[in-house]
């Protein structure tokens, strides 16, 4: 098979690409990645020589491009991470994240329509659900509840999902969504909680927690994300939606907490500072219908993958540190250009 990653220079994107290229030999891996400052090559150079993966440097909103592309590759499967994803850039620019979360997966999926694929998978967000009230923890997220955005980001996503649909039912397009809760794990962009913690803590440096830091997020390590979307592709039923998630609720002060433990860092580092717009209370997943319909399961618990994770962040300074001093941009000019 043939299989279009996008947004696979990214954080969860990257981790799917290992996955796949080291999983599945004989499948042709190819990775479309504009390389905006979320994108950085350096996540995939474990497998950038392995003979069943390539890289193309493209847009997914940009028609001609797009369309050439599957012209020439004739693709089986595609799987769309690309995306503008963090709710914090989407309350001060959110034209970009029409842009590309709604434009680009039409643009996708006119091309998917146009040559024809086996699935078309939108790798979607819990956050399109809005958020619960911290007093009931007996309410999830289940793939029922109404679609009810908070944030710019969160609505651009909804949009897709809708539009995906859409074209499922209009169309006939072959279409599966999965909607994932908070990920956290290897290669994470130092811009999201953890990894930002982890860099600041070690420069000893504020740590800004926004409002009480009461909110709950639902921490899922970004392999068992992974698994679930590489499930969903090959065994999912088509024209559904599949919510994935691991019952692992914790509020931010928690997590920064842990993150100051497992740094032996004092909690005196932790600033709380003005409340995100619109900042959603919690977010917490029903996994019933992926467990029951496609035997899935999360390996990791959030104590152990956070530490494991932890680790990674101590084994691999050079990754984030390239991120911070804005190094990783000049990767693609050297890797590929002078290839
Ligand atoms: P990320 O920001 O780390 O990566 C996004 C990637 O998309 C980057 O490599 C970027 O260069 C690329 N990209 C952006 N615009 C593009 C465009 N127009 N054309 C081609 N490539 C483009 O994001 P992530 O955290 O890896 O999230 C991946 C997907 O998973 C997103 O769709 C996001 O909504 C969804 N998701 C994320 C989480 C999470 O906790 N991070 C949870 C659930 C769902
Ligand atoms: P984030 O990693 O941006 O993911 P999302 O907004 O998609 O859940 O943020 C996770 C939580 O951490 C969210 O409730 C906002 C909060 N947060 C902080 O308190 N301080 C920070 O510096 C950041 C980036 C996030």
């Amino acid at each position: 098979m043939k299989i279009l990653v996008t947004g696979g220079a990214g954080f969860i994107g990257g981790n799917f690409i290992h996955y796949m290229v080291d999983k599945y030999p004989d499948d042709m891996i190819v990775n479309l990645d504009l390389l905006t400052y979320a994108g950085n090559l350096e996540t995939c150079k474990p497998v950038e020589d392995k003979p069943n993966y390539k890289f193309v440097k493209g847009d997914i909103a940009d028609r001609k491009f797009i369309f050439d592309l599957f012209e020439k590759e004739k693709f089986d499967v595609v799987i769309n991470f690309a995306a503008e994803s963090h709710v914090d850039r989407s309350i001060e620019d959110p034209g970009i994240f029409v842009q590309t979360n709604v434009t680009g997966t039409t643009v996708l999926m006119d091309a998917c329509v146009e040559y024809g694929i086996k699935r078309y998978h939108q790798v979607s967000t819990d956050e399109v659900y809005g958020d619960l009230p911290l007093d009931r923890p007996d309410l999830f997220f289940t793939e029922t509840t109404p679609l009810h955005t908070s944030s710019p980001y969160s609505s651009s996503k909804a949009s897709a999902d809708l539009f995906v649909m859409a074209y499922h039912r209009t169309y006939g397009l072959p279409v599966t969504i999965s909607r994932c809760s908070n990920n956290y794990g290897p290669y994470q962009f130092p811009e999201k909680l953890i990894p930002l913690m982890i860099s600041r803590a070690l420069a000893d440096e504020s740590l800004p927690v926004y409002g009480d830091g009461a909110n709950v997020r639902d921490w899922l390590h970004v392999y068992d994300h992974c698994v679930a979307i590489d499930l969903i592709v090959r065994n999912g039923k088509v024209g559904e939606v599949y919510n994935v998630g691991g019952h692992n609720e914790r509020s931010n002060l928690e997590v920064v907490k842990t993150v100051l433990r497992a740094l032996d860092k004092p909690e005196s580092l932790i600033e709380f500072v003005e409340d995100r717009k619109g900042h959603d209370r919690r977010y917490a997943i029903d996994p019933e219908k992926i467990e029951t319909e496609l035997g899935w399961k999360p390996t990791y618990n959030f104590d152990t993958g956070i530490q494991q994770t932890i680790q990674w962040y101590l084994d691999n300074k050079e990754w984030w540190e390239n991120i911070i001093s804005g190094e990783y941009q000049n990767y693609f000019e050297k890797m590929y250009n002078m290839k």
